[in-house]
């Protein structure tokens, strides 16, 4: 147990610890050895050329690759998919339309992809964005422009409103389970199993958290239908998000929510157990990683659950903690002595750790800065997994030919593992590794509306658009096998320099003129204890405020007693307040400040350290004055 403890502890601390020291470790324990990556480098060039000669790119690979997210275009379609799936009236949607469709320049794309139903949207766009800047000479042609604009609004917004759904199409087996399951036939058929993922997260009211449970509940009696035989392995399986689960699923309501989400999650692995499925809890914000730890614990720990294998937790390589994760699940296992499913991923939310960790101004990224380190993670992750196969059944869950032909290269003619890919993605890869390597691929399947899709498809959209990513290198023709299997190991210390140059660390986001504020990561247990701690210090603290004036003024006013709003009988202090005479002073005796402005900033930011250095009072201070909740 205190192993146990210990291997815990090593998670925290790393949360966001140096990545070149996190990386080397990786590295000393688990690299391949440079023969084995040659290996694996040309395996993968051979790899990505079968694909290309079997299959062209899908439509949503060729649109993504022409529109990827670094073009003007690309993020003008991101941002209105985006917005589209909820902007509810008919007005805003054509404003969205012409504020996104008019600026960009989709001429310029058209007749370069290689899909023909790619330049016909093109074509479209373009001339949608004709119609869109109206008039550009006087004319009959210009009266006919603004005829055509005035008639054709609802035919473009329902053009482009059809075209982004069939685009969210690409990521969705199904409305519901029972057209899910219809339609896995067909890959089925072809020897892959799934992974129904019910649409639907972060649930913002209780009522949102039961719906989303009610679901999962029916998801699984469905899915026991098509549980043909004894093993997990081939039968098909439910990721769920705790997100979805419960409203406040967050580090400061966790002695509420862990227990609440443990409790719901028990009652779906029973029903999961009961219908010889496999249920995978999906991985999702890192500040939220502690928390889903301690849930898979007490999930673990149950003794109702005493010999079933079918739990399974998704780990994300991207994150500095992934390997210590790792080391902790298994120790978790052989502790109950019990088995679980590990679900290796890169990480679907990259773009938001670091934007998250700049916002607050934490120390460090959780997350690798460069596609490099999380690519030499995945592989190094992958290498502890397959070490750990007693206790551990891993599910290598990519669309990358490079982290495939790896896996395959140490694994050998091992078949203790599965491969996993999200359904609209990696279909010829994982097509060609059913048929030539006879290992098992599982398709992971959103199943739901489209009014639960955004999240999901945003994601899928950035990771697709990114052009770092391998689905959208590989639609490029343009870019040699040879690049797009290059080896991760090679490429790291350029793409080190790269990220340092281009990832903004959280303190300097404002640099040179000014250093960001200090957040405070209240997902950290430390941090968290720390702000308690000196917020503390001023819980029955009486303060008392009066106006601060450069001369005598007194009114003479007395001072009146403040009082939480949220707790009347608790006081805060007193407040005396300015009355004509200080107003009266302060006009008379203020001065333009002209001193230097190198005098004026640094006073400036001496207040901001003040600020920081008092932190715990000003805390203490904002809750209790307007009776606010104590995190
Ligand atoms: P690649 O193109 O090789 O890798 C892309 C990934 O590299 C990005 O997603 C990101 O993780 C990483 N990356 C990109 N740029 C950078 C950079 N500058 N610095 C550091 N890293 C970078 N994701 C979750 O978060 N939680 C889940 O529960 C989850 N479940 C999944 C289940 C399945 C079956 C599958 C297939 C995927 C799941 N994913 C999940 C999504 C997964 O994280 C992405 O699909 C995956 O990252 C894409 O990796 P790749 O190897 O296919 O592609
Ligand atoms: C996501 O929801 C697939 O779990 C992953 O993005």
């Amino acid at each position: 147990m205190t192993e146990l403890l210990a291997l815990r502890d090593a998670v925290r601390a790393h949360h966001r610890a140096d990545e070149g020291t996190v990386l080397d470790c990786l590295m000393a324990n688990y690299a391949p050895s440079p023969e084995l990556r040659a290996r694996i480098r040309a395996r993968a060039v051979r790899v990505v050329e079968d694909v290309r000669a079997a299959s062209g790119p899908t439509l949503m690979e060729s649109f993504l690759g022409t529109y990827g997210l670094s073009s003007d275009e690309g993020l003008a379609l991101m941002t209105l998919a985006e917005a589209l799936l909820r902007v509810p009236d008919a007005e805003t949607i054509d404003d969205l339309i012409e504020d996104k469709i008019s600026p960009a320049n989709w001429r310029e794309h058209f007749g370069k992809s290689e899909n023909t139903l790619v330049n016909a949207s093109t074509f479209a766009l373009s001339m949608t964005q004709s119609v869109l800047e109206g008039p550009s000479s006087k004319g009959p042609l210009d009266a006919l422009r603004g005829a055509i604009k005035r008639l054709g609004e609802p035919v473009i917004r329902a053009a482009v409103r059809r075209a982004m759904k069939e685009l969210g199409n690409q990521f969705v087996l199904g409305e519901d389970m029972d057209e899910a399951l219809k339609r896995s036939r067909k890959w089925a058929a072809e020897g892959a199993t799934f992974s129904y993922d019910m649409l639907g997260e972060a649930a913002l009211t209780f009522p949102d958290a039961d719906r989303y449970f009610a679901s999962y509940m029916n998801a699984i009696r469905a899915i026991a239908d098509a549980a043909k035989t004894d093993d997990m392995r081939t039968n098909p399986g439910l990721s769920i998000k705790l997100s979805a689960l419960y409203p406040r699923y967050e580090m400061s309501k966790a002695d509420e929510c862990v227990p609440a989400l443990a409790d719901r999650v028990l009652e779906l692995a029973r029903a999961a157990r009961d219908a010889k499925i496999g249920l995978n809890i999906d991985a999702e914000e890192a500040y939220r990683l502690g928390m889903s730890l301690d849930i898979i614990k007490l999930v673990m720990n149950d003794p109702t659950l005493a010999g079933w294998d079918g739990l399974g937790v998704v780990v994300q390589a991207f994150g500095r903690r992934a390997s210590f994760v790792i080391d902790w699940l298994y120790k978790l296992a052989e502790s109950l002595d019990r088995k679980i499913m590990v679900r290796l991923v890169k990480g679907a939310y990259w773009d938001s750790e670091i934007k998250r960790a700049q916002v607050d101004g934490v120390p460090d990224f959780p997350v690798f800065t460069s596609k490099a380190a999380t690519d030499i993670s995945y592989i190094c992750c992958a290498a502890q997994l397959l070490r750990l196969t007693d206790r551990i059944y891993p599910q290598f869950a990519t669309h990358n030919a490079h982290s495939v032909a790896a896996i395959l290269e140490m694994a050998g003619n091992r078949d203790d593992f599965e491969f996993q890919r999200l359904h609209g993605m990696g279909e010829p890869l994982h097509n060609a590794l059913l048929r030539n390597e006879k290992v098992r691929s599982r398709i992971y399947a959103p199943v739901g509306r489209h009014r639960e899709l955004l999240a999901y498809l945003v994601r899928r959209l950035l990771e697709n658009g990114a052009n770092s990513s391998f689905v959208n290198q590989l639609a490029n023709h343009a870019v040699p096998a040879e690049a797009i299997a290059a080896d991760p190991f090679e490429q790291l210390e350029a793409a080190r320099a790269e990220a340092d140059a281009k990832i903004i660390r959280p303190a300097a986001i404002y640099a040179p003129s000014r250093v960001n504020s200090r957040g405070w990561d209240l997902a950290n247990r430390a941090d968290l204890n720390e702000f308690l701690e000196s917020r503390g210090a001023f819980a029955d603290h009486q303060w008392q405020a009066a106006p601060i004036l450069a001369v005598e003024a007194g009114s003479g006013a007395a001072p009146r007693e403040v009082f939480s709003p949220a707790q009347t009988d608790r006081q805060v202090g007193t407040v005396t307040d300015a009355g004509e005479a200080e107003a009266r002073a302060a006009i008379a005796a203020a001065r333009i400040w002209d001193a230097p402005v190198a005098e004026r900033a640094a006073a400036l930011t001496r207040a901001a350290d003040l600020f920081e250095a008092h932190h715990g009072e000003i805390f203490a201070l904002l809750a209790r004055e307007a009776g606010k909740c104590a995190p």
